[in-house]
């Protein structure tokens, strides 16, 4: 057994915050470093399942090894093969093991996911045969490229690599399925939210016992169901959207998940059925993207939605919101609503903005 373990936990480029407040707040370790898209921390039990079970954060690994990045020509690629040969493979698999249950405890190959930051003479596949070949060579396994054969077998080890211009690291990982990718989420509806994205708005909603917690334009159920499973003891959650097809992925989502609490109905959400100042936290990624259009009362008056948001939350509520770039808030403000935190997030290189409002006090 190990008395010490260094984690990597990483996630959509902007929720670092988010992923560091998680990791300390659970007591899982001491943060080491926060970077692009990572955050590093020191665990303080090194068997700790929590780290599995992080919600903020797409995936978590062992770190096997780190190093200054040697350049960026080809010459480097050498430099990764050493990285390999630094790190424990036998020790890592067996501490995996211990964490997490997998198809098989020895793997039966090596894949490994290369990404880098800026521009190299090289591209990922190199990067990935060169630490893939010396990982799969100290195992006596076969290594899987994924430069020529798609999606790696199940009871492959995943190890990945990343190069951020000043160091390299290299990881495993600890699950067998990338921790963003939630059982529940059996259905999807166009503009579905990333998970651990959702997990993060539940955060800054700051949800509290008793509470009402809404989603006007619901989806597949991705925030209630984040919201719920981290918050049990909230008093009700409630689901609105007005296409039939998106309450039936959301249905099928909330009772994966063993949450038949919570509630889904048709509404408009420019129209909503629902008394005035009843509502404690609202949680919503709004149909105004390029993916999902608005319809009904939110497509004919677009300040509908502000002025429903504002009747329904209570004085002391609070709304989290993904809006994308360019959203004018003076909306919001004539409505009644101050926007007290705001987070530049990077979603497959598209920013949008992680926006906290809360009621203006008279
Ligand atoms: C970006 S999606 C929400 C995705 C959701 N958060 C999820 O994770 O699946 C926006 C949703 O707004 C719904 N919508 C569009 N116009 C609406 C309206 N007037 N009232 C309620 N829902 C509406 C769409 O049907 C769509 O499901």
């Amino acid at each position: 057994m190990r008395d010490d373990a260094h984690f990597v936990a990483r996630c959509a480029r902007g929720l670092e915050p988010q992923l560091a407040a998680e990791i300390l707040e659970g007591e899982l370790g001491s943060i080491t470093r926060a970077g692009h898209r990572s955050v590093h921390f020191r665990a303080w039990r090194p068997y700790d399942t929590g780290v599995t079970a992080l919600r903020t954060a797409d995936d978590v690994f062992l770190l096997g090894a780190r190093g200054r990045e040697a350049g960026r020509t080809r010459s480097a690629l050498r430099t990764m093969a050493e990285l390999a040969a630094q790190a424990n493979p036998e020790e890592l698999l067996s501490h995996r093991n211990a964490l997490a249950p997998h198809p098989t405890a020895r793997p039966s190959g090596v894949e490994v996911s290369a990404s880098f930051l800026g521009r190299r003479n090289f591209n990922r596949y190199d990067a990935e045969d060169a630490v893939g070949e010396a990982l799969a060579a100290r195992l006596g396994v076969p290594y899987h490229p994924r430069r020529t054969e798609g999606a790696p077998p199940p009871d492959y080890a995943a190890w990945r690599l990343t190069l951020d211009g000043t160091e390299a690291t290299l990881m495993l990982r600890i699950t067998p399925r990338p921790l963003h990718r939630r059982p529940y989420k059996q259905s999807t509806v166009p503009g579905s939210l990333h998970p651990p994205l959702a997990a993060a708005m539940t955060r800054l909603a700051a949800i509290g016992p008793g509470h009402t917690v809404l989603d006007p334009c619901c989806g597949a159920g991705t925030l209630l169901i984040e919201a719920a499973l981290a918050h049990p003891e909230a008093g009700r959650y409630q689901g609105y959207d007005i296409d039939p097809t998106a309450l039936a992925a959301a249905g099928t989502n909330k009772r994966t998940a063993s949450l038949d609490h919570i509630r889904l109905h048709r509404a408009d959400a420019g129209r909503l059925p629902l008394p005035d100042t009843t509502v404690d936290r609202i949680v919503c990624n709004p149909p105004w993207g390029t993916q999902v259009p608005p319809k009904a009362r939110l497509a004919k008056a677009p300040t509908a939605w502000w002025q429903e948001l504002r009747r329904v939350l209570t004085p002391t509520g609070t709304a989290v919101l993904l809006l994308p770039t360019p959203t004018p808030l003076a909306p919001a403000i004539q409505a009644g609503l101050l926007p007290t935190h705001t987070q530049r997030i990077h979603l497959s290189g598209t920013p949008t903005y992680l926006t906290k409002l809360e009621p203006k006090t008279p």
